[in-house]
């Protein structure tokens, strides 16, 4: 089939490379010249693993073409996906679809034969149908139909999310455009992805609602975490146990720092903005906004606690400091509230991270970068392991570190509590 990805960023380029490799011709649009040109050489602008071998496998085979030109990528397309970003709005917690309504526009100008318009973007409920009200004003409604078609991306994982997904939704009561992405995404069902047509509305509102769930559940184990470390039960006992429970299920129950990253932060708001214009209101999920907002300021006191409220001079190294791991994504990173204000208590912090050097922290006084883990750890205080990437996971802090009083914060619990007593190590962890 042949496919026109709008948006080169995250979602457009994975699904757009992903169904080149299912055999598809895609083109991916996007209006940035050097990010185009870049692509073309193979230098690909976002980290994420395996993503660059399969660009180059399928640039190389003439499945997959970049082009800064949208007319002409729409008009030799039969399926036109948006991928472009919904930001949050500046001082609301609407999403912005400016982008959106402008691709629409120029898509209009290209359509002279069926063309199925597909939303990858994740849009707030009623969007494909300003979207279809705007296109119907220019172009006969037989000669397009506008159709809901969520992401379910990780980052760091977002190939294997997309050959295994748990389930395809396709938001169309168009029947043409339904038989058509059933082809689509033939190979993925032939696999045993369940595929399900549901009405637009509901396809863009299962996208919200599956992320806001998501954010509850991670909430409901970090405060419960909360509790563990009063109370001294170890979480992860407690994450194994309620998740055997099939109705509730084991993932996504890991304790961490704040959720994080482009999604989570951005869709719980939008989801209850969009419920407060309906007048409905989503009060399970504005309590999880209020309580990951505040979970950052929870894990700085339980900083301040281990330092002994001590923080001046001391050297606080943190390991990972993107929002998770296997990202080199700062977007809604806890480290971008809590290093400022460890900075401001006088705090010297370094950090190792697998993915480099971060902008976000070149001009802090007092922020350092360490090439590896080593060098990061060697003279601290203080250990704060952020992100769970492998590489932290089997250090050998005791012969690394020189400071014989050093802590460790390990707020992913990727260490045995029980085998750091044993080397007599000062650690700390997340619940427990
Ligand atoms: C999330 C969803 O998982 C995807 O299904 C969705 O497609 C994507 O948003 C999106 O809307 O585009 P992503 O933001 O890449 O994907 O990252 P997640 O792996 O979901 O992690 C989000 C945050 O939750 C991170 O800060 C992570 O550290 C945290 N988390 C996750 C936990 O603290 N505990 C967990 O058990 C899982």
């Amino acid at each position: 089939m042949k496919l026109c990805m709008i948006g080169t960023g995250y979602v457009g380029l994975v699904s757009g490379v992903c169904f080149s490799d299912l055999g598809n011709d895609v083109i991916c649009v996007d209006k940035d010249l050097n990010k185009i040109d870049n692509l073309k050489k193979g230098i690909i602008p976002i980290y994420e693993p395996g993503l660059e071998e399969l660009i180059l496998k399928n640039f190389k085979n003439n499945r997959l073409k970049f082009s800064t030109d949208l007319k002409e990528s729409v008009s030799k397309s039969d399926i036109i996906f948006i991928c472009v970003g919904t930001p949050t709005k500046k001082n609301s917690s609407d999403a912005d679809l400016t982008q959106v309504y402008n691709v629409v526009k120029e898509i209009t100008k290209s359509i002279s034969k069926f063309k199925i318009i597909i939303t990858k973007s994740t849009v707030p409920i009623t969007t494909g149908d300003q979207i279809e009200k705007i296109i119907s004003k220019k172009i006969p409604k037989k000669l397009f139909s506008v159709v809901s078609n969520p992401e379910f991306l990780r980052e760091g994982e977002a190939i294997r999310d997309f050959n295994y997904p748990d389930r395809v939704v396709i938001g169309t009561d168009n029947k043409r455009s339904n038989k058509t992405l059933k082809n689509l995404y033939a190979p993925l069902i032939s696999k045993g992805t369940k595929y399900i047509n549901t009405s637009r509305r509901a396809a863009e509102l299962i996208k919200y609602a599956s992320n806001a769930f998501l954010a509850t559940k991670i909430t409901f184990i970090n405060e419960l975490s909360n509790l563990c470390e009063k109370i001294d039960v170890n979480i992860e006992d407690i994450s194994i146990g309620m998740g055997l429970d099939k109705r509730i299920g084991s993932r996504f129950l890991r304790a961490g720092p704040a959720y994080g990253g482009s999604c989570f932060p951005k869709d719980t708001k939008a989801i209850v903005s969009t419920s407060d214009r309906f007048k409905s209101n989503l009060s399970v999920i504005k309590s999880v906004i209020k309580s990951n907002d505040n979970r950052s300021s929870l894990l700085l006191k339980r900083i301040f606690d281990i330092l002994n409220n001590k923080v001046k001079n001391k050297k606080i190294c943190f390991l990972g400091v993107t929002f998770k791991a296997n990202t080199d994504d700062m977007r809604d990173s806890s480290c971008l509230s809590m290093i400022p204000t460890l900075l401001k208590k006088g705090a010297k912090i370094n950090y190792f991270d697998p993915t480099g050097e971060k902008n976000e922290f070149k001009n802090f006084k007092n922020v350092s970068y360490s090439n590896d883990i080593k060098s990061g750890i060697s003279n601290s205080d203080l250990i704060i392991i952020h992100t769970e990437w492998n590489d932290f996971k089997s250090i050998n802090f005791n012969k690394t570190v020189k400071n014989k009083n050093y802590k460790i914060f390990d707020m992913r619990k990727i260490y045995s509590p029980k085998k750091m007593k044993e080397q007599k190590i000062k650690y700390f962890a997340i619940g427990s």
